[in-house]
C-alpha cells in the first residue's frame, strides 16, 4: 500500500524512536511520493528523552538531504492519558493533528482492573487487561480514514478470550493486510527477554472487507529467506459462534491440517462434548498430595505423565507426587475413573509437536477415581466427564 504525499505520523511509546527512524530512511531511500513527514512522538521515561532528540535531528538531517519536509513534535507525556482526553472529546484535550500513520511497538503489561490506566481507557469505552491493546485501541481511533497502522507486539491479541472486546473493535474498524510472525524467539528478540510470541500487523482503518490477508514469516535476521502467501481472509480471521479470532498459519501443512479439520463433518460441540482443564491445581492442593499410593488415595496425572499416546503413571523420573487423597475436601477435584482423551494445554512454539496427546485407559491403572492437573485438558460431557460405555476398549 503506498504512503501518503503528506505523512501525519503518530509513533506512541516511541522509546529512542527506531520506528520513526525506520520509516523515515524508507522514505528517503525508496523515493515514492511522500513529500513531507510529521511526526508526533509520546515518550513517558525521561531517560529516554536526549537518544529521541538526537533520532529526530538524525530523521530531520536524512529528509534534508532527500528534499522531504520533516517536523516532529516529541510530548514527555502519558500516551495513554493525552489520548483518552482527546478520544472523549475533553474541551482542554491537546490538539493533535489527524494522523494518517501510526507506529507502534507498545508496552506490554497487565494492567489491573483498579489502576489509573484501566479506569482512564475504561472511560473512554475501552475494556483490556493489558498496556498494548490499550495503546493499540487508543492509536486505532486516533487514525483517520484509511491511516494505516504497524504494530508490533505479543500475539495473544490473536485468540485469547481476555483480548475479545479489543479484537472486536480491531476486526471492525481496520482492515487487516498483513501478519508476520518470527520462526522462533531466540533469533530475533535475543537481547530482550520476550518471552511471548510475537507479531507484525500491518492494517488500514477502513470497514472494506479485503478478499485477502498476506501472512508472512521470518527469522528475523537481515538476508534470510522469507515465507509469504495471501490468504483468502476467512482462513486468517475465522468465526466461533459471535467470536472472531485471527489465525495465523505459519507454513503448509498448517494449512493441510485446517482443511482436514473444516472438512469434519461436526464439531466437538455437534458431539455434546466439551473441553474442561484439569481441576487440581497442585499448589492449592499441597496437604492432600501425597509421594506413594496409600489408603484411599487416586492417581494425580500431569502432564509428563502423557507418553506417546498413553498415560504413564507413576512416571518414575517425575519428582512431583502423583498420588492425591480422595476425602471430601478433594471430591469436586476428582472425576471417575474411566476413558479419557486428555491433551497438554500448554507447548512452546519451539517443541517439535505443538498437540501432545494420550488416552487415558482405566484398565491400565486401577482406580476408582482420579486426578487430572491443570495444565491439562480433558473432555466433559453434559457436566459430567466424557465415559466410554461399559467394557469399550480402545484399539
Ligand atoms: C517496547 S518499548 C518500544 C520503544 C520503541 N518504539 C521501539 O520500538 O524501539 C515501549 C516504550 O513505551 C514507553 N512507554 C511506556 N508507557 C508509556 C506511556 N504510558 N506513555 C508513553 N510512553 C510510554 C516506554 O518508556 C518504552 O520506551
Amino acid at each position: 500500500m503506498p504512503l501518503p504525499e503528506t505523512i501525519s505520523l503518530l509513533d506512541a511509546g516511541a522509546g529512542s524512536g527506531a520506528l520513526t527512524a525506520a520509516l523515515v530512511r524508507r522514505v528517503c531511500h525508496k523515493r515514492g511520493p511522500t513529500r513531507r513527514i510529521h511526526v508526533t512522538a509520546f515518550e513517558i521515561d525521561p531517560a529516554l528523552a536526549q537518544p529521541l532528540a538526537q533520532c529526530m535531528a538524525e530523521c530531520q538531517r536524512m529528509c534534508k538531504a532527500a528534499d522531504v519536509q520533516f517536523t516532529a513534535d516529541v510530548q514527555h507525556t502519558d500516551f495513554i492519558s493525552a489520548a483518552v482526553q482527546i478520544v472523549r472529546r475533553e474541551l482542554f484535550a491537546a490538539a493533535l493533528p489527524p494522523f494518517n500513520v501510526a507506529l507502534a511497538n507498545p508496552p506490554y503489561r497487565k494492567i489491573r482492573s483498579d489502576s489509573t490506566h484501566r479506569l482512564l481507557l475504561r472511560s473512554a469505552g475501552i475494556e483490556t487487561s493489558n498496556l498494548y491493546a490499550g495503546f493499540l485501541a487508543l492509536i486505532m481511533r486516533l487514525l483517520a480514514p484509511n491511516g494505516q497502522l504497524v504494530s508490533i507486539t505479543p500475539r495473544s491479541f490473536c485468540n485469547s478470550p481476555y483480548f475479545r472486546p479489543f479484537r472486536t473493535e480491531l476486526l471492525t474498524s481496520m482492515t487487516l493486510q498483513r501478519l508476520h510472525t518470527f520462526v522462533s524467539r531466540a533469533t530475533v528478540f535475543r537481547h530482550d527477554d520476550v518471552l511471548q510470541e510475537t507479531v507484525i500487523m500491518h492494517a488500514v482503518k477502513s470497514a472494506q472487507p479485503r478478499a485477502t490477508i498476506w501472512v508472512s514469516r521470518s527469522n528475523g535476521l537481515a538476508g534470510h529467506p522469507l515465507y509469504e502467501q495471501a490468504l483468502p481472509s476467512d482462513t486468517v480471521i475465522c468465526a466461533t459462534g459471535a467470536d472472531r479470532w485471527i489465525h495465523i498459519p505459519e507454513h503448509e501443512d498448517i494449512l493441510r491440517a485446517q482443511g482436514q479439520c473444516q472438512r469434519l463433518p461436526a464439531t466437538l460441540a455437534d458431539l455434546g462434548l466439551a473441553v474442561s482443564t484439569g481441576r487440581v491445581v497442585d499448589f492449592r492442593a499441597r496437604p492432600w498430595l501425597r509421594a506413594e499410593p496409600g489408603e484411599a488415595t487416586v492417581p494425580l496425572i500431569y502432564p509428563p505423565n502423557l507418553h506417546y499416546g498413553v498415560i504413564q503413571w507413576p512416571n518414575v523420573s517425575m519428582r512431583k507426587p502423583q498420588v492425591i487423597q480422595r476425602c471430601a475436601e478433594t471430591a469436586n477435584l476428582l472425576i471417575p475413573s474411566a476413558v479419557y482423551v486428555v491433551v497438554k494445554r500448554f507447548t512452546a512454539k519451539e517443541e517439535r509437536r505443538r498437540l501432545v496427546v494420550a488416552l487415558y485407559e482405566p484398565w491400565r491403572i486401577p482406580a476408582e477415581s482420579v486426578g487430572f492437573e491443570n495444565h491439562i485438558f480433558t473432555p466433559t460431557v453434559a457436566g459430567s466427564n466424557l465415559r466410554l460405555p461399559k467394557g469399550s476398549r480402545s484399539s
